[in-house]
């Protein structure tokens, strides 16, 4: 104890001396963006709470939409408005479309060759145009469409019966699992179950690595306290990856066995199919299939359903949304049968509730750390190479000058103009623009159109516990999904006739 003590002090002075020399000789803070003081050494890190987004959201409020801050020695760019964030996204989405180091997908993405984090350059490219094609192509979303509807069924079915029993019920648990029951049949073919992961639960090993990716992580910052490992996160990450690795070999291993023959292919399936064929266009192995089983795991496992939850949650707290949204569902699908993906299109009140939630409660309120790849000049400002830059969407989804009264839940606010959540227009990019931008979009946003509709077109919801809708307790925790802190138990009505 008393010497890893001694090292964190002898290694704090010998940062603190390398931090004095860089400041003195390197940082020419004249040119840089405004930001608020740094303290020696970790420089503005102190300023973060346990929600950055707001904490960032505030400090851009006093010092402007290019904000400059510094975590440890990397130099921190925070974007909060529309027209930054364009700088940054598209006018020189080259400069900023890499990625940081780190040491989470260092450890488990198989040395960031993960999609997500892997640095921009000629693999991210190639590795992201073969996930679009095979994996995330029209073509292969609408194959899974039978699957998505057995499933929501299911649900469907529980909730039917809760409602028969007029019990209340978890619905934030419930949709949870549904998004893992999605993922894993998409990806792996099977549903996995609580004891297929060792000794541990499938979903808690995930959700692990998703919490303990959003820690801030010294090590990142301070390349010497990463060797040091002072927060034990480096031990954690690498028992991590120990149990993933093990898990997708023995996936592979079995798809390699089996005979079956399938009318859909999973993304092992296909992905082991381009290794047997040779058809890739640069060094493609098991260890690239198992960095890309886990983006497609992590990217789509909480992402859509946590965006349906704040989506029921502010539904709940409008009653007057949900009657125009029911009434909708009711216009188009009548109450004599469930809904299908095949009635979304034309669902323009469900289109502006989903905007209207994932403006005040982005999934991914900073998107993913971009990274700089050389010196660039942005409206007047030096950013230097390699400095991270950080998209504050959450601030943008509140800012007074884009949007009235910028705290109330109007779904109205879309209705009759064309701001859309593709990316290309930045007052609302809840999935990221440019080139590092969502390439799980569209199945995204099918399953959260789906889900939701399902969901409001079925059943009536009360919050449990005597709860008025107004009461029902917003906060927030932060990850690298944003989901509610408080569960959503609630009791369903069934409203249609069959
Ligand atoms: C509602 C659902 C989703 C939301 C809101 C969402 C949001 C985002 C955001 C904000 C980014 C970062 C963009 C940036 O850094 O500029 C991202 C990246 C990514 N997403 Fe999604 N996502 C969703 C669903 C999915 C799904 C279903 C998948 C895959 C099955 C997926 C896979 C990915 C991957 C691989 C990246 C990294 C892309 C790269 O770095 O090139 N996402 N997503």
């Amino acid at each position: 104890m008393m010497t890893s003590i001694l090292w964190l002090w002898t290694t704090l002075a010998l940062a603190a001396v390398c931090y004095s020399l860089h400041s003195l000789f390197f940082t020419k803070r004249e040119r840089l963006p405004p930001g608020p003081k740094g303290l020696p050494i970790i420089g503005n890190l102190h300023m973060l709470g346990k929600n950055p987004h707001q904490d960032l959201a505030k400090l851009a409020k006093k010092h402007g939409p290019i904000m400059y801050m510094q975590f440890g020695f990397v130099p921190v760019i925070i974007v909060s408005s529309p027209e930054a964030a364009e700088k940054f996204l598209k006018t020189y989405d080259q400069v900023f479309a890499s990625r940081p180091y780190h040491e989470g997908s260092w450890y488990v993405g198989y040395e960031q060759r993960n999609l997500s984090f892997a640095e921009y350059g000629p693999y991210w490219r190639n590795m992201r145009k073969l996930c679009i094609l095979q994996l995330l192509s029209s073509h292969k979303i609408n194959s899974f469409q039978y699957m998505r509807t057995q499933e929501v069924g299911i649900l469907v079915e529980s909730l039917k019966q809760a409602a028969f029993d007029g019990a209340s019920v978890d619905l934030s648990a419930l949709i949870s699992s549904l998004g893992v029951n999605m993922s894993c049949l998409m990806i792996f073919g099977k549903k996995y179950m609580d004891n297929d992961f060792g000794d541990r639960g499938f979903k808690e090993v995930i959700q692990e690595v998703l919490h303990v990716a959003a820690i801030p992580n010294l090590g990142d910052y301070f390349p010497l306290l990463g060797v040091l490992d002072v927060q034990g996160i480096t031990r954690q990450f690498k028992a991590l990856a120990k149990v993933f690795d093990t898990f997708f070999e023995k996936i592979i291993d079995d798809h390699l066995q089996s005979s079956e023959h399938k009318q859909t292919k999973d993304f092992v399936d296909i992905m082991m199919g381009i290794i047997e064929s040779g058809a890739s266009e640069f060094e493609f192995d098991r260890r690239h299939v198992k960095a890309v089983l886990l983006d497609m795991l992590i990217g789509s496992m909480d992402t859509s359903v946590t965006a349906v939850e704040w989506a029921i949650s502010e539904l709940l707290r409008h009653p007057e949304a949900t009657r125009k949204l029911q009434k909708e569902l009711e216009e188009k699908i009548g109450l004599e049968r469930i809904v299908e993906e095949s009635d979304l299109e034309g669902l323009e009140y469900l289109d502006v509730v989903i905007k209207e939630s994932m403006r005040l409660h982005p999934v991914a309120p900073l998107l993913l750390p971009h990274e700089s790849i050389k010196d660039c000049t942005v409206d007047g400002f030096q950013i230097q190479k390699k400095s991270r830059i950080i998209i504050n969407i959450y601030a943008i989804g509140r800012d007074p000058n884009i949007w009235p009264d910028p705290e109330s839940f109007i779904p109205e606010r879309f209705s009759g103009n064309n701001i859309d959540l593709r990316g290309q227009d930045f007052r609302l990019i809840p999935f990221g623009s440019g080139r590092r931008s969502c390439p799980g979009l569209q199945l995204g946003l099918t399953v959260v159109r789906f889900v939701l509709a399902q969901l409001v077109h079925c059943f009536n919801w009360s919050l449990a516990d005597n709860t008025e809708p107004t009461d029902l307790d917003m906060s927030e925790v932060f990850g690298l999904v944003t989901s509610r802190a408080k569960h959503l138990n609630v009791i369903p009505t069934y409203r249609l006739h069959k």
